[in-house]
């Protein structure tokens, strides 16, 4: 399997599966949890566990009636960058052992490990991998995957904030209800946190569980909408012209499970307008250039403009759901049904929302350091004198 590291100076690689417990024929056990190494780390920051743990409680479920009943603590241990509290310039590691893999729910897995589940990868995966991926809880293909980008993240964004770098997400619309136009950047921070949905309109947000509830209740699921900005990003972020920025974020974005479209600023919305409309006016804030609005969503060329970056990202309707779906079993080729599960989300936008963070924060780092280049970012204070020889 290729494709698991992401970034060019902030380097991340991920690995660990679903449950990940197998036994061999000597009954040693094997995986069981996931990781993730994040190269490019600068030295010298204080960096406590509960940082990057506060990061991985957003994502968690088990914590509301709106999310899966699979309990995951997602409790991180950091085993490696760290020294006396702060960070060495070592690759920091960070392990997240898996909980609530009893046999039962392996067994689970088991009986239908040959059928494929509609809208999820087991067919993919067979035809890549044949019999040899791992089947269980969908194995690298689950969502639990994207908890280690998260710990990522939270690295990520704490470095970011050292130059005033702030990226929040929030859910914009589930399932058709939408939150009101108009809120400001603040008023979301504040907000985003408060209910389920992870919505910062919170008379929208109560529709929208109410929406979730009732399609639990009906055996189903729903899909929506997750908005990301990132406030104060300098103008000069993006490396034209393969790793523009927008196209490095769709990337980051596109690699979430779930997210199938990626739009910025006014996105597909622009279609509709002319050029009249569709274009930015620069004006002089001082002697600032400033737009007077963001129909581009802070990015031109490819490269930041300075103002604030928007993009939305489209999370499917959970392919899990407590409904009978035809079939075809893998193993003999037989058309075949498979019948309703009952541990899944009802929704994952909310959950989604710590991850778009993370890989959006994931992906701005990368992109400071590679226009300032990684000294300027990590800042280190190289104290000790030096002459060239002979001087
Ligand atoms: C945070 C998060 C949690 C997820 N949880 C589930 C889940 O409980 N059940 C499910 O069917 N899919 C879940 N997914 C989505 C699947 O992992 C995804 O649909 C699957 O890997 C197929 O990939 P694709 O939808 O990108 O094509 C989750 C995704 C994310 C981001």
């Amino acid at each position: 399997m290729l494709g698991n590291t992401f970034g060019r100076l902030f380097r991340v690689t991920a690995c660990g599966e679903s449950y990940g417990c197998t036994q061999d024929a000597n009954g040693e056990r094997y995986g069981g949890a996931l990781a993730v190494i994040c190269d490019g780390v600068p030295a010298g920051m204080e960096l406590s566990r509960d940082e990057i743990q506060a990061e991985l409680d957003r994502r968690r479920p088990g914590t509301s009636p709106v999310d899966s009943p699979r309990l995951e603590t997602d409790q991180c241990e950091i085993f490696s960058g760290i020294f006396e509290g702060k960070t060495t310039g070592a690759p920091v590691g960070i392990l997240i052992r898996n909980v609530d893999t009893e046999d039962i729910h392996i067994q689970q897995y088991r009986a239908v490990k040959d059928v494929i589940r509609p809208g999820h990868a087991e067919y993919t995966y067979r035809a890549k991998y044949d019999e040899y991926a791992d089947w269980c809880g969908a194995g690298r293909a689950s969502g639990r995957e994207t908890c280690v980008r998260v710990a990522a993240g939270a690295l990520a964004k704490k470095i970011l904030a050292r130059d005033g770098i702030e990226v929040i997400g929030y859910v914009k619309e589930l399932h058709g209800i939408k939150m009101r136009d108009g809120m400001s950047f603040d008023e979301i921070r504040a907000n985003r946190d408060k209910n389920d949905i992870r919505c910062p309109d919170l008379e929208a947000a109560e529709r929208m569980v109410q929406r979730a509830l009732e399609v639990k209740e009906q055996g189903d699921t729903v899909g929506g909408i997750v908005e990301l900005l990132a406030r104060n990003v300098p103008p000069g972020l993006g490396e034209p012209v393969f790793d523009k920025l927008d196209a490095t974020l769709a990337h980051a974005l596109l690699s979430i499970p779930a997210v199938k479209g990626v739009e910025f600023g006014d996105g597909f919305g622009l279609a509709l307008k002319k050029g009249s409309e569709a274009n930015d006016i620069p004006y002089l804030d001082g002697d600032v250039i400033r737009f007077r609005t963001n129909h581009s969503g802070g990015i031109d060329g490819g490269i930041s403009n300075g103002e604030t970056i928007v993009v939305r990202m489209v999370v499917k309707p959970t392919s899990t759901i407590s409904i009978d779906q035809d079939s075809v079993n893998m193993a003999t080729l037989e058309p075949t049904v498979l019948s309703a599960i009952t541990r899944r989300d009802a929704q994952i936008c909310g959950r989604a929302v710590p991850v778009g963070e993370a890989m959006m924060a994931i992906t701005l780092l990368d992109h400071l350091m590679m226009w300032k280049g990684y000294d300027a970012v990590s800042k280190v204070q190289h104290k000790l004198p030096w002459r060239p020889a002979g001087s």
